[in-house]
């Protein structure tokens, strides 16, 4: 496996993307992780990222000489650069050296790092304030920029490399050869590690932590990863992972039955289907306060699950589908910036169940984590699908939840669910759904005046749903979904679509 130490750069999760695109494990840890813990895992190289400190601020973060002195490889792209310059004794100036954005790097010896790389000039993307004025004669330089003398070198052992620039991102073209250098290359890495032996390594631990009679409780919440982790779990275990699903009444139209369908018949695993509905629109009545809706809903799931799991002799462990950005969020030189998720995770279950955690899929991210779905066989309803919020419906009506309200907001919905499948515009978009306002307005139908409720559609185009933009969708295609959903849902009377992108907007409307 390869190490990646983050010194809290923008970039730090990039640098793990693209390691895992060249099938070879890696895992991100702080900087300051134990040495002796570096020492256990054995990693094949080490990485250490960039980071938004300079050298000369008090306290800036550094490793201990013992992680450049594992025997393997190691390669320092920006920080990371001067942590190895400074380590071998070499001389670095400080914020005048300033450089943002492209740069032509000049490649002055051969080097494996640049191998195959052809020419000499090469566009590379910098970001740093530091730069490297003098280095000791145990390091030798490999490449310079107009503003950096050092822009790349090497220890004369070719143990140690740093680099300047950011191979990682996108504006450097050559970034993923050079990172294929080291890793593969300099490293020895060889680029086997695929989802399906993924799954098997998965397998047989989750099958060594579970034992051979315990059983895992999982709640699925109907989004990917829960739905993945659980079929793992599933291959590993068989019937002793006991799978509920929580119906909250706050459900997109034949979200029950897809599940039922999926899990039951195709997959063969047991669900468990829990019918709160009642005490869920029964809690929401009266609330018009968006977070204050989310946190009953939040709650009431969660006392729901825990009378399940009480129900259930002899379970020990808890299945959930967390993720590797997740993790990294928690534990990353960054801190925690888990706030924003805390409400996002419905699934995320109390401590207090003293329930032992099984997380197969920690160490993936999402797109590794559909392809593992697929080698188990998911079907690509569920692989494929959209995020929904965990608070559900509720949180796209606007106002209050009525049982009603519940039912005119499917409806609709339900037209958007299958315009955008048989329009092909589901594979396009992040996401698309329709939200019922708080507000009637005047229409005409037939002869007669109606006074009725408004439904917005909401469809964005987005990377990670942390931006979005609002989708350019074809209007005769608009036409179609407005006309539709005024014919066929009985109480609404006018469509409008939303233009606003994320920020300012959120994408959900609560
Ligand atoms: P916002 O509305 O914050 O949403 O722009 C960003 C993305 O997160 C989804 N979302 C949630 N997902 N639990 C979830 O699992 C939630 O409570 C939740 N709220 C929003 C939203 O659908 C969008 O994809």
């Amino acid at each position: 496996m390869i190490l990646i130490l983050d010194f809290g750069s923008q970039y730090t999760q990039l640098i793990a993307r693209r390691v895992r695109e060249l099938h070879v494990y890696c895992e991100l840890h702080p900087f300051n992780l134990d040495p002796a813990k570096i020492r256990a895992m054995k990693p094949s190289g080490i990485i250490l990222s960039g980071g938004p400190a300079s050298l000369y601020e008090e306290n800036a973060p550094d490793i201990d000489d013992t992680v450049l002195n594992m025997g393997c490889p190691v390669l320092g792209i920006c920080y990371g650069l001067y942590v190895i310059a400074q380590h071998a004794g070499a001389k670095s100036v400080g914020s005048r050296a300033r450089e943002y954005g492209a740069a032509t790097l000049i490649v002055d010896r051969d080097d494996k790092l640049f191998a195959g790389l052809g020419g000499r000039e090469h566009r590379v993307w910098m970001s740093h304030g530091d730069r490297v004025e003098a280095i000791p004669d145990t390091l030798s330089p490999i490449a310079h920029t107009a503003n950096s003398p050092f822009a790349a070198f090497r220890s004369n052992d070719g143990r140690l490399r740093g680099i300047q620039f950011h191979p990682e991102v996108v504006h450097t073209p050559c970034g993923t050869l050079l990172l294929r250098n080291f890793v593969l290359g300099i490293c020895g890495e060889r680029g086997d590690w695929t989802m399906a032996n993924f799954i098997d390594t998965k397998v047989a631990e989750i099958q060594k932590q579970v034992g051979p009679k315990d059983r895992v409780i999982m709640g699925l919440s109907g989004g990917v990863d829960s739905s993945v982790a659980a079929a793992l779990i599933h291959r590993a275990i068989g019937d002793r992972l006991e799978c509920v699903f929580v119906d909250t009444g706050l459900l997109r139209a034949g979200e029950r039955e897809r599940m039922e369908n999926v899990f039951a018949r195709q997959l063969g695993i047991a669900l468990r289907v829990v019918d709160s509905s009642e005490l869920f629109i029964s809690r929401l009545k009266g609330l018009l306060d968006p977070e204050q809706k989310r946190r009953i809903i939040g709650h009431t799931f969660i006392e729901v699950f825990e009378k399940e799991a009480h129900a259930l002799e002899g379970a020990r462990f808890l299945g959930q589908g967390t993720l590797y950005p997740d993790v990294i969020e928690s534990v990353s030189f960054k801190g925690p910036s888990a706030v924003i998720k805390s409400h996002h995770n419905v699934g995320g279950l109390p401590e207090t169940m003293k329930l032992e955690v099984v997380e197969p899929l920690r160490e993936l991210f999402k797109d590794e984590a559909r392809e593992v779905g697929r080698e188990l066989g998911l079907a690509a309803e569920i692989v494929d699908r959209e995020p929904f919020p965990g608070p559900g419906l509720a949180v796209r009506i606007v106002g209050e939840v009525t049982r009603e309200r519940l039912e005119l907001l499917r409806r609709a919905d339900a037209i958007v669910m299958e315009e955008t499948a048989a329009a092909g515009v589901v594979k396009r978009v992040w996401q698309a759904f329709a939200v019922l306002l708080p507000l009637k307005t005047v229409g005409v139908m037939g002869d007669g005046r109606s006074y009725e409720s408004v439904i917005a559609i909401r469809a964005v185009e987005s990377q990670d749903g942390m931006t979005a933009d609002w989708a350019r969708l074809d209007p005769g295609f608009l036409a179609q979904l407005s006309s539709r959903i005024t014919n066929e849902t009985k109480g609404v009377n006018r469509v409008v679509y939303d233009i606003t992108s994320k920020p300012p907007a959120t994408i959900e409307w609560e």
